[in-house]
């Protein structure tokens, strides 16, 4: 990377942010690679450090860049393109993509649904489910944080599994022969707290997305309700639309 001119009326950290960024584009750097520090910044362009930080916090504000306690950083992976309107598992999705799917159990108990997800479920809030807590890894590397809950009349013995090496959705079908059909899903954006970015290896407040899911077999009955914190950082996700048909003189549509 050659000098940035101080003549020019564009603010120093954006020069050497447009820097940094055009050499990721152009794949000069590569994912995973080390960007200089924000001291050999300073020392390159002969600017601040504040200059220096303002350059790398933005690109890595923007998903350029990724920086790792006591490491460096770095620029950023890929991120993984998940389908949001198919009804896949963690091991598919992980598979289709090449990467080995991997899971850490982090607590596995029946507990009373209690009533959000008892309603959730459709089940009296006494009745037992399996909480099941798994930091879903991708290559070894954390990707998602996951809480399910299934009624546990419906999975017998479910708690003594070792869930560690297996897909739940397959578990589900191999043993139970539950077969999962649909599901709605929503999605939202949350600030990762302490506890789940200390797990997930991100830093406090990053940004993760939220998704739930309350999945059902074919006789409409709901099977899993799950609360999946994926890292913001990790994922993209992507929907083919349809534009509803315009029908009425209003224009208005029709379900
Ligand atoms: C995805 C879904 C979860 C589901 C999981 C099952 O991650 N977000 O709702 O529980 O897949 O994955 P697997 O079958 O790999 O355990």
């Amino acid at each position: 990377m050659s000098f940035v001119g101080k003549g020019v009326p564009v603010p120093l950290y954006y020069q050497i942010k447009t820097r940094l960024r055009e050499a990721i584009e152009a794949g000069e750097l590569r994912p995973g690679d080390r960007v200089p520090s924000e001291r050999e910044l300073t020392q390159r362009f002969q600017v601040s450090r504040m200059t220096a930080r303002q350059a790398l916090t933005e690109l890595e504000a923007e998903g350029y860049l990724q920086r790792i306690q006591g490491k460096g950083t770095f620029v950023a992976l890929p991120k993984v393109e998940q389908p949001l309107a198919s009804l896949t598992s963690f091991t598919e999705e992980m598979r289709r993509l090449g990467m080995q799917p991997g899971a850490q159990v982090r607590s596995v108990r029946e507990v009373a649904a209690g009533r959000m997800v008892g309603a959730l479920l459709g089940i009296p809030e006494t009745e037992p489910v399996v909480r099941l807590e798994r930091l879903r890894l991708a290559d070894g590397q954390p990707m998602a944080l996951e809480v399910s809950h299934i009624p546990s009349r419906l999975v017998p013995g479910l708690v003594n599994r070792d869930l560690s090496a297996v897909s739940l959705y397959e578990v589900l079908e191999r043993v139970y022969h539950i077969r999962l059909v649909r599901a709605s899903q929503s999605l939202e954006a949350v600030a990762a707290g302490a506890q789940e970015a200390e797990v997930l290896q991100v830093r406090e407040g990053a940004p993760l997305l939220l998704l739930e899911r309350v999945a059902r077999d074919e006789t409409g009955q709901a099977v899993e309700y799950v609360r999946s914190l994926y890292r913001g950082d990790r994922y993209r996700f992507v929907a083919d639309l349809v534009r509803p048909r315009l029908t009425g003189g209003d224009g208005t549509s029709q379900p």
